[in-house]
């Protein structure tokens, strides 16, 4: 199979977020001890994705490029797409057309944080099927902010709607997408919906109707965590914090991830601690250094 390449979404005006958002990303915005990047970033990681495309508004476009370069201080390869206007997650197959040639695609949200112990397996599996697609459930208190799944008796699913008002289950589509390389054909179908936009929804719809949609439920062992209003984007903060404090481990770091990999070695780990000043984030990387296990 080709090699599967990522795509980080991370255009958008975050108007939920102002005065947050108002001159700043929302990607960009720290959750914890990092910018909000770095978690879907580490993710796509974890899935053994090296090729990478994040896609912006132009306007931040500079910004993303100070923050993660060209990748090859993690062993990657970062490449930047312009979104001139945010009409959709399913825009971004069409943007990324070129950048993916052909190739299957991992499509991660710039704003979604996912946190389990066999997270790393999961997309190990999503990632070895070269046709069809692979999308991730998760049961949520408040569904109607999602695309929704739903399920027959016997658990299997039925249909996918964008934000309904009623909705049919309590699993929310969360903001990952393990497409086939007919993606970027398949998007070109999708037509705008009521509220003005190319919905992801729309587009997995195709692959569910044909019968190539696998959808995998993250357990209850796992945290799916949202950033769409302050409050849940504190809620993310504190979540990472009480975590990082009680293990002394990073969640989303690229460095630890790429040193997990064998994407970097020690020495290069020690550099990237090193340039991280005095900070927190960069001591506890150093640390990381000096561990065996
Ligand atoms: C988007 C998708 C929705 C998905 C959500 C996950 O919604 O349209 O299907 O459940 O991301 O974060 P948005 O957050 O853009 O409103």
């Amino acid at each position: 199979m080709t090699q599967r390449k990522g795509i980080i979404l991370a255009g958008g005006t975050g108007t939920r977020l102002y005065p947050l958002t108002t001159a700043v990303s929302k990607q960009l915005l720290p959750v914890y001890d990092k910018p909000m990047i770095f978690y879907p970033l580490s993710v796509l990681m974890l899935a053994g994705i090296r090729e990478i495309a994040v896609i912006t508004n132009p306007e931040y476009m500079q910004q993303f490029g100070q923050l993660l370069g060209d990748g090859s201080q993690w062993g990657l390869a970062i490449s930047y797409i312009a979104q001139a206007s945010p009409d959709g997650l399913a825009q971004a197959y069409l943007l990324a057309e070129d950048f993916l040639a052909g190739a299957p695609s991992a499509m991660i949200l710039g704003d979604n944080i996912f946190y389990g112990n066999d997270l790393r397996s999961l997309l190990k599996r999503a990632d070895e099927e070269p046709e069809g697609g692979t999308i991730f459930g998760y049961h949520v208190a408040d569904p109607e902010r999602y695309g929704v799944i739903g399920l027959d008796a016997g658990g299997r699913v039925t249909s996918l709607e964008e934000k309904p008002k009623i909705p049919p289950s309590n699993y929310a589509i969360t903001g990952l997408y393990f497409l086939d390389k007919t993606a970027p054909a398949l998007a070109r179908q999708v037509e705008k919906s009521p509220r003005g936009e190319y919905e992801i929804t729309s587009l997995l719809n195709m692959y569910l109707e044909s019968a190539r949609l696998r959808v995998v439920r993250l357990g209850r062992g796992h945290a799916w965590l949202d950033t769409g209003t302050h409050g849940s984007l504190l809620d993310a903060g504190n979540f990472v914090r009480t975590l990082e404090n009680r293990q002394g481990l990073q969640i989303g770091s690229p460095e630890d991830v790429a040193f997990q990999l064998g994407w970097i070695d020690r020495g290069a780990l020690r550099d990237r601690a090193k340039s991280y000043g005095k900070s927190a984030y960069g001591q506890s990387l150093l640390r990381r250094v000096n561990e065996t296990f």
